[in-house]
């Protein structure tokens, strides 16, 4: 379990905006809201960007339906894609914005699979691997041992705020083909240096 299941605790529309403004999405985006409830944080993001590439996920049918049933009626069917799924299964591979609104145990479980290495890769020198950055927001709780970018509090009740967490990682994406050609005429021109002394 990433986020209690029985009853649905929503992200207030405070906190969407606040997401929204410090992820900035582009167009190019593709924005993954991990356990979406009823996909009101897509909704929000997808008005207030130009991203036209959005998904949530979320284990509960009925829920599920719901989210696709709100997305139906802000006719945002060509831009956001429920998944009725267990998030724990999914490929999180081509995503460069994440939403999380879970416990602090699913964050533990989701963060290795939202920067998982393909496994093609895995025995390649880590300065030869192509990267791309991943902004991530998380609400009311933070990954355990990474420091955010930033930190903000969203005002709930006088002298009380909700906290956001926001962080940028850069995960692997494939070969870097430009450094491997350097490394590669590096060496042809040093082995060539050898020959001529
Ligand atoms: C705290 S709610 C957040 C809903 C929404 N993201 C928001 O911010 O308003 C978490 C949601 O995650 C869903 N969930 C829990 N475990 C999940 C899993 N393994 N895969 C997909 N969804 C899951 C729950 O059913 C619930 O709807």
């Amino acid at each position: 379990m990433l986020a209690p299941r029985k009853t649905l605790w929503s992200t207030p529309s405070s906190v969407s905006s606040l997401a929204s403004s410090l992820l900035s999405p582009l167009s190019t985006d593709t924005i993954y809201d991990v356990g979406c409830g009823d996909a009101r944080v897509l909704i929000h993001l997808a008005q207030t960007s130009p991203c036209l590439n959005l998904t949530g996920i979320e284990i509960d049918e009925s829920r599920a339906d719901q989210a696709r049933d709100n997305v139906k009626k802000a006719k945002l069917n060509h831009r956001i894609t429920i998944l009725n799924e267990n998030a724990l299964y999914v490929d999180y591979s081509s995503c460069s914005i994440i939403f999380l609104y879970l416990v602090p145990r699913g964050l533990r479980l989701i963060k290795p699979l939202i920067l998982s290495v393909p496994s093609y890769l895995k025995y390649y020198p880590s300065v030869l691997l192509k990267r791309k950055k991943l902004k991530v927001v998380t609400y009311m709780s933070g990954f355990v041992g990474e420091v955010p970018v930033r930190e903000e509090r969203v005002e709930a009740q006088k002298g009380s705020g909700w906290p956001v967490f926001y962080y940028e990682f850069y995960k692997v994406v494939g070969v870097d083909w430009l450094r491997v050609g350097g490394v590669v005429l590096f060496g042809v021109w040093l082995s060539r240096r050898e020959k001529l002394n």
